[in-house]
């Protein structure tokens, strides 16, 4: 199991419009997919039905002496696609669970017995430093950062790789930087202020860092989330089907190019 996580310091940016597409079109491709929400907004696990109510969840591990495992709290959504739900008691849960020792390890440690059941699988994380990033960044063999291509884009990229710089010195040495991609890049691609910004972050994080594939803004994103469907089912022809389609190649060519040797 390749496990990616999609992160970045800063809210709104389309951390968890990127776990689920990301998840979804390696699903449609025919792999094994195993999503997991450690966000306390729930925004990953609201995107299927009913799922807000399943138990056990994320919360439930976080319980203090909670005897559940990570096994027991993933459920099944359809052939080959798997949730870990979060709750909405996992802001509070979370501030004593991260007090705990060990809590950066509760995903690698409870994820090792599933690891066969799934080719991949994909972590939505909170906006902010928190023990669940922590948690996430440990158990990652990838991390990809999803940036709004605008002036205060860069906000809490700095603080996320010096997490991950963190994290690789302490406890995950495999963790790796996928890459960098924009979100809601402006759909004529003839913004100016859209075109300026991605160059100025190709000269700062140097081209091998940033990713070709830039996902458009597109409505039929938030649609199909909203109806709790696939954009690949929803509008495959749309903006936001093909630009995800395409960074999840993408990301297939980066990681393959790592995991198959
Ligand atoms: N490419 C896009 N085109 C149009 N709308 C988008 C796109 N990507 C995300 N959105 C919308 O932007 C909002 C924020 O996206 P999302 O929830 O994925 O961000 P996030 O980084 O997970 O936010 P948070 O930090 O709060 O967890 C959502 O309403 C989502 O539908
Ligand atoms: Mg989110």
């Amino acid at each position: 199991m390749v496990t990616i996580c999609l992160a970045n310091n800063k809210g709104g940016v389309g951390k968890s419009t990127s776990a689920l597409n990301i998840g979804l079109a390696l699903h449609s491709l025919g792999y094994r997919v195993l999503l997991v929400d450690c966000d306390a907004q729930c925004n990953l696990t609201m995107a299927f039905k009913g799922a807000i109510s399943l138990t056990p969840n994320l919360g439930t591990l976080l319980e203090p002496n909670s005897s559940v495992t990570v096994a027991a709290a993933i459920h099944p959504i359809e052939e080959g696609l798997a949730l870990l739900p979060s709750s909405l008691d996992v802001n509070l849960l979370e501030q004593y669970y991260g007090t705990q020792k060990g809590s950066e390890f509760l995903l690698r440690k409870g994820l090792g017995p599933v690891s066969g059941h799934y080719d991949f699988c994909i972590i939505d994380t909170p906006p902010h430093m928190s023990a669940l990033l922590y948690a996430a960044l440990v158990a990652s063999n990838w991390v990809f950062i999803p940036v709004q291509p605008e002036r205060w884009g860069y906000q809490g990229l700095k603080t996320l790789l010096d997490a991950c710089d963190r994290t690789r010195d302490y406890y995950n040495p495999q963790l790796q930087l996928g890459g960098i991609f924009f979100t809601k890049y402006a759909a004529s691609y003839r913004s100016r202020l859209h075109r300026d910004f991605v160059q100025q972050t190709r000269d700062r994080f140097g081209d091998a860092d940033v990713l070709q594939v830039s996902i458009r803004t597109n409505l039929a994103l938030a649609e199909a989330v909203s109806l709790e469907t696939s954009i690949f089912e929803y509008a495959p022809d749309s903006h936001g089907a093909q630009d995800y389609m395409e960074l999840t190649q993408a990301i297939l060519h980066r990681v393959a190019a790592v995991h198959e040797h």
